[in-house]
């Protein structure tokens, strides 16, 4: 469901930045922005910024950065469309949702329905744990080394001694057996209604909102299914969901999330102390929950079992934060243990001893058991296996210690793997010429190594965040750089440098724009206008020594009257290039 642009534009003009921020921040005014201690990061002094004419804020310390709605989002570990309507909510603005149609209220009631009676259902199984006919059930979590306490910060509880008890107690409460079997509380079988979890321990799943989504299972014994879980229901998609994403969203400040296979495993690690722990619903992690997990925390650690499916999906895991850029590592637990077992075993003092692998160390460990590297052939197939993983390491000191470990195990020269790697420009002068063919793609390095264009562009933002040019001297066509051409676009249709941020998912992406729109553009008074002149001639230059670098790149093909033509147009260029480079 999408809010109707309208709307959402007259909300961001009434949920001021400001405001907003001072909700949460204490704010102060200097130098037309406002700043305070950036609530992202701990710090003494302030260098979070915020600014009121370009509706946006932006740490200097951590470099996050974006609109009011983002904020709220990060702040209350909400989605968009939550936050949306919070700030909705505080500014008295009634939902556009509720003039949309009855369906969607229809299903929404019915959606609220199914929640209910998950709630309730929960209340029961967990007052059914007490009761001496179930003593077996409390026992077997006793055995399992839960406490109370434990046992009640996650609603555990008890299937009923009756086939239909949980069914009969919901109906009680007005729940229809509709309802009961939509919510996967009961199924229908021959015309009879009963219900779903049969002599199993019970674990609720209960979301970010605090919302009972669905349950799962532990049988007793070696029963199979081990876990039953409650299937797919308007409310409940085990792909969306994680096992204590509740007790997440509690935990402010995490400095990172532990992502482990079990039930069991999250309830074992938090009874030890261990905060930030939460477990996929028996199947593999999805984008979505990726998406979910980094906003509670700036890094996540996958502890999966060490079996070779537990290994498997490790590194699938790795690839989907990837994809999210979510910085994550493999927290590998010994012998074969799986957290629970671990922690049970060793105490709670055991978990200081491990020692979380960073993803691109795991990846190399994992490659290195599929070749021989007593072979030189095992090796030359490792190293190119590892120069892909490596290709995506940005820093390069960090690549440096990881190039130091694969020459180790690979004997190969440090020249030869940073050019497998494609990162020749970290090599000498003298080397790079020799890898010449391996060098980076093109606009990779017009991006990197053209800073006069660039700076430009990047002026010419500023000039239109400020508001300081008319539309027409500038024009979204000026800009050579895609990225900035559609900013530029963004700014001349009016939107904020605020709202512009709050579009871009990607936290890495959105820091490097905060930090370029923070800034002011630096035309003193009345210089704007000089300035906006100076970087278009500086871009139109560009343009031209495209054109004619284009051009001659053609001419190696060419022969006799096209060839002449050609040459022509190069001469034309290089003359507007002259009165182009010009000041007027
Ligand atoms: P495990 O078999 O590793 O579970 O499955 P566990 O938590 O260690 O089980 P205990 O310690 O023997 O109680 C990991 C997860 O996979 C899902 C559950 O979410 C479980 O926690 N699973 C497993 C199922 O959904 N169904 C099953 O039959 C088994
Ligand atoms: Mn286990």
């Amino acid at each position: 469901m999408r809010f109707p642009q309208a709307w959402l534009d007259e909300l961001r003009e009434r949920s001021d930045i400001v405001s907003v921020v001072s909700r949460y921040v204490h704010l102060t005014p200097k130098g037309g922005r406002y700043w305070g201690l950036c609530p992202f990061h701990g710090e003494k002094t302030a260098s979070f910024s915020v600014n009121p004419q370009r509706q946006m804020y932006y740490c200097f310390g951590c470099h996050a950065g974006g609109s009011a709605i983002t904020f709220v989002m990060e702040m209350e570990h909400l989605e968009f469309a939550d936050a949306v309507k919070l700030l909705a909510e505080q500014n008295h603005m009634e939902l556009p949702e509720m003039i949309a149609g009855r369906e969607d209220a229809a299903s929404r009631s019915e959606k609220e329905r199914l929640y209910e009676a998950n709630r309730q259902c929960a209340r029961y199984f967990h007052s059914e744990l007490w009761k001496k006919e179930n003593a077996q059930i409390l026992s077997y979590l006793y055995g399992r080394g839960l406490d109370d306490q434990t046992i009640r910060m996650f609603g555990l509880g008890s299937t009923p001694a009756r086939s239909d008890g949980a069914t009969q107690a919901m109906r009680a409460l007005g729940f229809t057996d509709d309802e009961l079997v939509r919510a996967g509380i009961s199924v229908r079988r021959d015309g009879r209604v009963y219900d779903m979890f049969r002599q199993r321990a019970i674990f609720p799943i209960i979301d970010a909102q605090g919302r009972v989504l669905g349950f799962g299972g532990r049988a007793l014994g070696d029963i199979k299914p081990k876990y039953l879980n409650t299937g797919d229901t308007p409310v409940f998609n085990k792909r969306l969901g994680v096992f204590a994403a509740n007790l997440l969203k509690k935990q402010r400040g995490l400095k990172r999330v532990i992502l482990v296979e079990g039930y069991m495993d999250v309830i074992a690690l938090t009874q030890a102390g261990v905060p930030g722990v939460c477990a996929t619903l028996g199947t593999a992690l999805t984008i979505e929950q990726a998406r979910m997990l980094k906003r509670y925390a700036p890094e996540i650690w996958v502890s999966y079992d060490g079996d070779a499916a537990g290994q498997k999906a490790i590194l699938r895991a790795l690839e989907i934060f990837d994809e999210e850029n979510v910085k994550a590592r493999v927290l590998v637990f010994p012998d074969g243990l799986d957290p629970d077992e671990y922690i049970r075993q060793r105490g709670p003092q055991a978990m200081d001893s491990l020692d979380p692998m960073d993803a691109t160390t795991y990846r190399m460990k994992q490659e290195a058991q599929h070749h021989d590297l007593s072979t030189q052939e095992g090796r030359t197939a490792y190293a190119i296996a590892c120069a892909k993983y490596l290709a995506k390491v940005k820093e390069p000191v960090e690549l440096e210690n990881y190039v130091k470990e694969l020459m180790v195990a690979t004997g190969f020269p440090r020249d030869v793997l940073l050019a497998q790697i494609g990162r020749t420009e970290l090599l000498s002068q003298e080397q790079q010429r020799t890898y010449r063919h391996a060098a980076r793609p093109l606009e990779e390095k017009l991006e990197g190594v053209d800073t006069e264009t660039a700076a430009a562009e990047r002026q010419l933002l500023l000039l239109l965040a400020e508001k300081r040019i008319e539309p027409g001297t500038v024009t979204a066509d000026d800009f050579i750089s895609e990225e900035r051409r559609a900013m530029a676009q963004k700014l001349i249709d009016g939107m904020t440098p605020g709202a512009i941020l709050e579009e871009i998912d990607d936290e890495n992406e959105r820091a490097r724009a905060a930090r370029l729109l923070e800034k002011d553009s630096g035309a003193g008074e009345e210089g704007q206008l000089r300035m906006a002149g100076d970087c278009l001639r500086i871009l139109h230059r560009k343009r031209i020594e495209e054109k004619i670098a284009a051009l001659q790149q053609e001419l190696g093909h060419q022969t006799g009257e096209d060839k002449r033509r050609t040459l022509l147009k190069i001469q034309e260029l290089t003359k507007e290039r002259q009165t182009a480079g010009r000041k007027e």
